[in-house]
């Protein structure tokens, strides 16, 4: 049976989500928002910080602002001061925030490499031993972001693809050496999604959202109130047996295999 703390309470759980204010995130702060989960927002530009919090303040939940970078271990660590002065714990932690890296191998400097890893990778790091060293009791759940590209290869995208699937192995490492303090740990895969990080990519011709349509068996892009639904069902009690899973959403992007 799961224990009290992964039980919507009353006051609700308290939710930190990286990257929050935008696309995916701003999706997971609203949907666990309208919940009535409490949500804090980790993000590092400051007016989507406000925004999204206000977005969910409008939902009738509570919010707080976090504006910091999730490589930045000072602030990690200050960011949990901040939540747990306000609401005492931390229920749930969905890292989330990532960046795309998109380019010819033989053009990746030493420094876009490292800042792709140090985002993508060394923040999931970062935000789960912070959660795990503060955990005292309860049940907790950690959702990792990761994405198909942690599995399957994408050319042009080694550190994109190599930090993906690094925090693939880091769930299944966290999760068994967690488990027996309550900390379940898992992610999500997925697929194309429409966000900004995509439009972003599309606009720099980096993909082809033509050709993704059509490569992928649905014929369509995956939206981030999909993959909130997902995450929302993957932290609740319902999945209480589940750890050290990462589960892929892609519209059957990866299952595809003909010609
Ligand atoms: N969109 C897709 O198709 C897709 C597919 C698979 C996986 N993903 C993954 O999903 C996650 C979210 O992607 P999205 O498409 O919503 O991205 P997005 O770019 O639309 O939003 C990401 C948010 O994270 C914030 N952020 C970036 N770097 C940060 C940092 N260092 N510290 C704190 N916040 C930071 C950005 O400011 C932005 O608000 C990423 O980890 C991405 O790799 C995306």
């Amino acid at each position: 049976m799961a224990s009290e703390a992964a039980m919507p309470t009353p006051q609700g759980r308290v939710v930190l989500v990286t990257g929050a204010g935008a696309g995916m995130g701003r999706a997971f702060a609203h949907r666990f928002a309208r919940a009535g989960d409490r949500m804090a927002v980790f993000e590092l530009d400051h007016e989507a910080a406000d925004s999204v919090s206000r977005e969910v303040r409008a939902l009738g939940a509570e919010a707080l602002p976090l504006v910091g970078d999730v490589a930045d271990e000072a602030r990690v660590a200050s960011a949990f001061d901040e939540v747990i002065r306000q609401w005492g714990r931390i229920d749930v932690l969905i890292n989330n925030a990532g960046i795309a890296c998109s380019v010819p191998t033989c053009e990746l400097t030493a420094q876009a490499w490292q800042r792709t890893l140090d985002i993508n990778q060394t923040g999931v790091f970062l935000f789960s031993r912070e959660l795990a060293r503060r955990h005292q009791h309860g049940d907790a759940v950690i959702v990792n972001v990761v994405s198909m590209y942690g599995e399957v290869a994408a050319p042009e995208r080694l550190a994109y693809c190599a930090s993906k699937s690094a925090v693939a192995m880091m769930t299944r490492v966290l999760a068994i050496e967690w488990a027996s303090r309550g900390i379940r740990v898992n992610g999500i895969a997925p697929g194309y999604i429409e966000t900004p990080f995509l439009e972003a990519l599309a606009d720099d011709g980096r993909v082809d959202l033509e050709r993704i349509r059509a490569r992928t068996p649905q014929r369509r892009l995956g939206t981030a109130e999909e993959m909130a639904d997902l995450v929302f069902f993957i932290a609740s009690p319902e999945t209480g047996f589940m750890t050290g899973q990462v589960v892929t959403s892609d519209g059957g992007w990866t299952a595809y295999g003909y010609y």
